[in-house]
């Protein structure tokens, strides 16, 4: 869609007056490093060039008017600024007012209500992260149209402040920070135990990012995203009664091998191993990107798949099928699940001339044992929120 088409859709919804401004935010994909972000690990993920537009007009009185373009039948969703609370039904509009929520919490009240109106292109529930684009498309249209003082960094802290405090989902902050902070054609290599990042250069030479939906609808995720969690702190809390650690990314490998006895849910400590040698990882595969040894950085991504797996257990047939049938090819460097799991997508690093290769013989085996088709895209790597 053009700015023009946009504008135009916005006129239709909310009716004619002052012409909107325009922002965007894009989706993300992580490349290594799951399920470390709420455990203080490092992530890697990039921000995407699909993602989502908002446009906000201002009103002078405190009415809250919301029209999504991927919604359509949903019609215009009305709220005031004084009551701002979740809604069971009209779901997307939670995103919008668990900033809201977020933002009053930092002492921050819109001084008027405003019409808004969102359209995006990254498929939903697809662990591409459209409700962290949300989030952040919403909050850079608040900071510009309102005035308020606030960094990208910050944008991502009150993003994830909705999903935790109104949404509830205890996520981490690798979504909305590698969104808020992203930058074309780089990784943002994040600590998420000190917030430091690093940009890292995606020069992937013959190679392509091949992103591979599943197209299953995530149902459990949620739920088992936050039992994960728990599960993670149990851990633990297991290992502090002996060693002196604020976070499971601060144990070292051999530390852990030494004391993982302490865990003595077995469950548990299968979690904690795969925080542990994940956050290992992800910093390995990080130097060899820089060195621009895809080979090993492609290995590193199979064993963090086989980690999610085995150890995790967030992963499902529909992703196994896809990685399974992508390492089978010709051309592939790596490939694994990326996001929360249970359904989303998977991502791979294939080199360019197989890519048409791996599509129709991914597809192909994908559609016959799980009996539709998943979808493709070759990843392109967008820059931060910004103003049309
Ligand atoms: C979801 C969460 C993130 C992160 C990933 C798993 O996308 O929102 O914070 O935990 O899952 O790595």
């Amino acid at each position: 869609m053009t700015k023009g088409e946009l504008i135009s859709s916005f006129y239709e919804a909310f009716g004619p007056g002052t012409e909107p401004r325009v922002f965007f935010a894009g989706g993300r994909v992580n490349l290594i490093g799951e399920h470390v972000d709420y455990n203080g690990g490092h992530v890697l993920p990039c921000a995407l060039t699909m993602g989502t537009w908002g446009l906000l007009r201002r009103r002078t009185d405190d009415r809250l008017r919301f029209y999504s373009l991927n919604f359509p039948q949903a019609g215009v969703l009305e709220g005031t600024l004084s009551s701002v609370r979740f809604h069971e039904r009209n779901q997307w509009t939670n995103y919008v007012l668990g900033m809201l929520f977020a933002l009053r919490e930092r002492g921050i009240v819109l001084n008027s209500g405003f019409e808004l109106l969102i359209y995006g292109n990254i498929p939903n529930g697809s662990g591409l992260s459209s409700s962290a684009s949300l989030e952040v498309v919403a909050g850079a249209a608040f900071r510009a149209c309102y005035d308020l003082d606030l960094t990208n960094v910050e944008l991502a802290l009150l993003g994830q402040r909705a999903e935790n405090g109104f949404i509830g989902l205890n996520s981490g902050i690798m979504d909305q920070f590698s969104i808020a902070c992203g930058r074309e054609d780089a990784a943002v290599f994040l600590n998420t135990g000190t917030l430091s990042y690093e940009y890292v250069p995606v020069e992937l030479h013959d190679n392509v990012i091949l992103i591979m939906n599943t197209c299953k609808r995530r149902t459990l995720a949620d739920s088992k995203y936050n039992e994960r969690r728990a599960e993670c702190e149990s851990a633990l809390k297991a290992l502090q009664k002996k060693l002196p650690v604020k976070d499971l990314a601060s144990v070292d490998l051999r530390t852990f091998e030494a004391n993982k006895h302490l865990i003595e849910n077995e469950t548990e400590r299968a979690r904690a191993e795969h925080v542990v040698y994940e956050c290992a990882r992800t910093v390995e595969a990080c130097r060899k990107l820089r060195q621009g040894d895809l080979v090993s950085f492609g290995r590193l991504m199979d064993a963090s798949h086989d980690s999610l797996r085995d150890l995790y257990a967030v992963s499902c047939r529909e992703l196994d099928t896809l990685v399974n049938e992508a390492r089978a090819c010709e051309g592939v460097l790596g490939a694994r699940m990326t996001g929360a799991g249970f359904g989303g997508c998977a991502v791979a690093i294939v080199n360019r001339d197989a890519v048409d290769a791996v599509m129709e013989k991914v597809g192909t085996a994908y559609e016959a044992a799980i009996g539709y088709p998943c979808a493709f895209y070759v990843a392109s790597i967008g820059g931060g929120p910004r103003e049309l």
